[in-house]
């Protein structure tokens, strides 16, 4: 049941109350958010979310039982199997450059959260395997690196279950002779180079690096939405540059191997590939805030004063996220909740929680607090607790009193904007339903059929208003990597409640 008071405290106060008090407890009183929140629940949602998006066979120990196998012919018209891996949202194309960041985030979660986890560790470490597993394939041939399958505009005009499909499957490559085949900076990078998960023992947690994939994509330097642009874009067009990518993948790799080439590359890199610049966001396309505080847990531990700079971009960041700041890169809902306009505001409000977080905890273990100007300073309890609002405003704090999260709490969204979920499943109607033969089931104003239990949705706008309609995408589509993050910050308050 959640503690949301009557009113709701205008976090600007709040923050401005934090610099010249005493921290309040967080586990305790109106302000601190302690909601008495089903953390352990909502953590073990949040991962058997993943399943729901398999593509490909599903194994015998799939929990999630109203899906079946699907695309099982994937990579066939490129003479390779690409089978698995996962749909990035309510559709059924499997977009790597999402995949990818969702794959990072899934491992970051691990990384610094895993021994919180408990018996969902080993659900987490399967969710990671399952991406793993289908980037390797993707990546088999030396030189060739496979983003995308499925045609997004054939699919897009479906409303299909994935086991249904029978649109465009195309499988979408980067090579070093495509025309404009600079490419390559972009989606492999991430997940290869933060490393393989393999769960060899229960509770361990394995890095091998994907240096050869870093190598190709710093080689043939260029964005691969100029090259397969009709292909990627409008959906995930990369609109920040590639140059992001290669030091996300430096700094993922540095870390993974701690070898001298990924630091200097990552020195010699930091002003070429513009370490410091927009750093205003943390998603899929824009990883500059996510790789300043990832390398800044080194200057903290004070390992590595010769990235100091990179400390000095994250505090920046930090300092931006914070409520009554006088240069904000976020806006706050009446409610609370972060906002930034482009749609599916979710992705923004897990994602930067995540980095809120992780940096309190490379502050608390350095016994730092993040400068923001003007004698002023945010303390990692602080961190914390903005990290924790924003988790407890998903699960049922805020002005209309229900979850983002499906399947937790009383109130959920009903409607959420995905075809897997809102047309019935192989078991209830085994007859194939085709393309057209789907819309009325998406314009139906009934519930879902089926559960797609731990699915986070873009959320309400930036007044707290929720449709709960399919038609609203923007709002009521889940995303694999709104629910990446959140899986760390979940396991985190499950053992810090
Ligand atoms: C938010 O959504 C509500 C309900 O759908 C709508 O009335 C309102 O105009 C929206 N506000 C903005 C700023 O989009």
């Amino acid at each position: 049941m959640s503690s949301f008071p009557g009113s709701v405290p205008d976090l600007s106060v709040l923050f401005l109350l934090l610099l010249l008090l005493p921290l309040p407890p967080i586990s305790g009183g109106r302000g601190g958010g302690g909601g008495g929140h089903d953390y352990d629940r909502a953590l073990h949602l949040s991962i058997l979310f993943f399943e729901g998006q398999r593509s490909g066979r599903l194994p015998p120990d799939q929990r999630l039982r109203w899906r079946h196998d699907s695309a099982l012919h994937d990579g066939s018209t490129a003479g390779v199997d690409l089978t698995g891996g996962y749909y990035d949202a309510g559709d059924n194309v499997k977009f790597g450059f999402p995949m990818a960041f969702t794959t990072t985030m899934l491992s970051w979660s691990i990384i610094d959260f895993g021994r919180n986890m408990g018996r969902e560790l080993t659900h987490a470490v399967k969710a990671v395997k399952w991406a793993t597993d289908y980037l390797l394939k993707a990546t088999a041939i030396p030189g060739v690196v496979f983003v995308q399958v499925g045609d997004a505009f054939s699919d897009h005009n479906c409303w299909e279950r994935p086991e249904d499909m029978d649109t465009v499957r195309t499988a979408y490559k980067i090579d070093s002779s495509h025309p404009g085949s600079d490419v390559a900076g972009d989606w492999p990078l991430p997940p290869l180079s933060s490393g393989h998960v393999t769960p060899s023992t229960p509770g361990f947690f394995s890095v091998v690096p994907f240096g050869y994939v870093f190598e190709f994509a710093d080689r043939h330097r260029g964005a691969y939405s100029s090259s397969l642009h009709r292909a990627v874009c409008p959906f995930y067009c990369d609109v920040n540059g590639y140059q992001d990518e290669l030091l996300w993948g430096a700094a993922w790799l540095h870390k993974a191997s701690r070898s001298r080439v990924y630091r200097e590359y990552i020195m010699r890199n930091e002003v070429v590939l513009h370490a410091g610049d927009t750093i205003n966001e943390f998603g899929w396309d824009n990883k500059h805030a996510g790789i300043n505080v990832l390398i800044s847990k080194e200057v903290l531990m004070g390992k590595a004063g010769y990235f100091e700079s990179f400390k000095q971009n994250a505090d920046g960041f930090i300092c931006s996220l914070l409520p009554g700041i006088s240069h904000p890169q976020v806006q706050y809902s009446p409610g609370g909740l972060i906002f930034k306009a482009g749609g599916s505001n979710m992705q923004h409000v897990t994602s930067l929680s995540f980095l809120l977080l992780a940096y309190s905890n490379y502050l608390s273990h350095a016994n730092k607090v993040v400068p923001c100007g003007g004698g002023r300073s945010a303390s990692p309890a602080l961190l914390k607790l903005l990290a924790k609002r924003q988790v407890n405003y998903i699960l049922g704090d805020n002005p209309l009193r229900m979850s983002y999260m499906v399947g937790y709490g009383a109130r959920y969204p009903q409607r959420i904007h995905h075809r897997a979920s809102s047309l019935p499943s192989v078991q209830a109607h085994p007859a194939h339903i085709g393309c057209k033969a789907g819309s009325r089931f998406f314009l139906s104003p009934n519930p879902n059929p089926n559960l797609l239990a731990g699915a986070v949705v873009g959320g309400p706008n930036v007044t707290d208003a929720f449709p709960d309609s399919r038609p609203f995408f923007q709002e009521s589509e889940p995303t694999t990597y709104i629910n990446a993050p959140l899986v760390g910050l979940l396991a985190f308050f499950s053992a810090h409640p």
